[in-house]
């Protein structure tokens, strides 16, 4: 079974990112053969700057490794080092009506916030088709904001197929991640752009910060009963925590006159510590070292390409194109 997603490079990853995406790719890493790619292609269509595009993927390629993706189970790699997938985007595109396209959630909810839509963005579900049959996934682990784009893939498998009487791409599945929900500092969906976002491999001094800012009622813990149901500490403590602990900090929370949310983010920043601090050095040991993440990357590139070529191989010859010449 090839389970396959793409990771559009977003900045410093924070818990949000980790829990919703991060944490379900690295377990279905020994379920299947899985691929993961570094979406450099689409993170185009938003940053239009060359010096931080690298780094945006130096971070993401070593967030991935530091955190345990391991590279002789996945095959890890980005998105431009198989430019096949921009040929294939073209072959789909002439059996893809444009409705289907227009009908796109992400892209209607940008023009709704009076974006200006480049043709890149327009065509954004249909690079990510053919990321996706382009390899012959079964399985696409994805939030759900990328369900759709999915669906989409699916669609466009469907009307090439159709359209040139030849069974080329397998239909993929999207697997929604079971992501609870992981409230950022304002106790709002965690996200780096509502700025309430708590970095995995922020350590010591900044760590003890953000994690101080979380936002809290105003009880006194001295006199009164705090309500776990409601704290953003505990829903963030919660997972990190298994059961037992959960519900030791629950008791305190409900009848422990000296215990606070002082304390409670105390723990909190011990789990995370605990969690990620070994993480952390590989993380930023492997930032220094980008020699070693792209050769990482190139074996990963490798064995990705060499699949890619044989599927746009199948559909040039599907469309008539045939081999090419050279
Ligand atoms: N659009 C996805 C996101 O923003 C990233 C992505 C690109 C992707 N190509 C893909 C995900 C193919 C799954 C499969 O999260």
């Amino acid at each position: 079974m090839r389970i396959l997603s793409g990771i559009q490079p977003s900045g410093e990853p924070h818990l949000g990112n980790y829990f919703g995406a991060i944490e379900q790719h690295l377990r279905l890493q020994t379920q299947g053969d899985a691929f993961y790619f570094i979406a450099d292609y689409h993170a185009l269509t938003t940053v239009h700057d060359a010096a931080r595009l690298r780094e945006l993927t130096i971070d993401v390629a070593a967030t991935y490794l530091s955190l345990g993706l391991d590279p002789t189970k996945a095959t890890f790699f980005r998105q431009s080092d198989v430019p096949e997938v921009t040929e294939l985007t073209w072959l789909l595109s002439v059996a893809t009506g444009m409705g289907l396209l227009e009908r796109a959630h992400s892209y209607k909810d940008k023009i709704a916030h009076k974006i200006v839509p480049s043709l890149g963005l327009f065509t954004y579900p249909a690079l990510m088709a053919a990321d996706i049959l382009i390899y012959k996934s079964d399985l696409v682990p994805v939030g759900q904001d990328q369900v759709q784009h999915v669906e989409i893939a699916q669609d466009m498998a469907q009307s090439f197929n159709a359209a040139f009487k030849r069974q080329v791409f397998v239909r993929p599945e999207p697997r929604l991640s079971a992501t609870p929900k992981v409230p950022g500092t304002d106790g709002a969906k965690m996200s780096k752009s509502y700025n309430n976002a708590i970095p995995i491999f922020a350590r010591g001094k900044p760590l003890k910060k953000m994690v101080g800012a979380i936002a809290t009622d105003s009880k006194d813990y001295t006199s009164e009963a705090l309500d776990p149901k409601t704290c953003n500490v505990f829903a963030l403590y919660g997972l990190f925590a298994n059961d037992e602990e959960k519900e030791t900090m629950r008791i305190r929370y409900v009848s422990d006159r000296s215990f606070g949310y002082g304390h409670a983010k105390q723990l909190l920043m011990a789990k995370i510590e605990d969690k990620f601090g070994a993480a952390t050095e590989r993380y930023e040991a492997l930032k220094a070292n980008p020699a070693e993440l792209d050769d990482v990357l190139r074996e990963g590139a490798r064995r990705a390409r060499a699949i890619a070529r044989a599927t746009v191989d199948e559909a040039r010859e599907a469309v008539g194109l045939g081999k090419m010449l050279l």
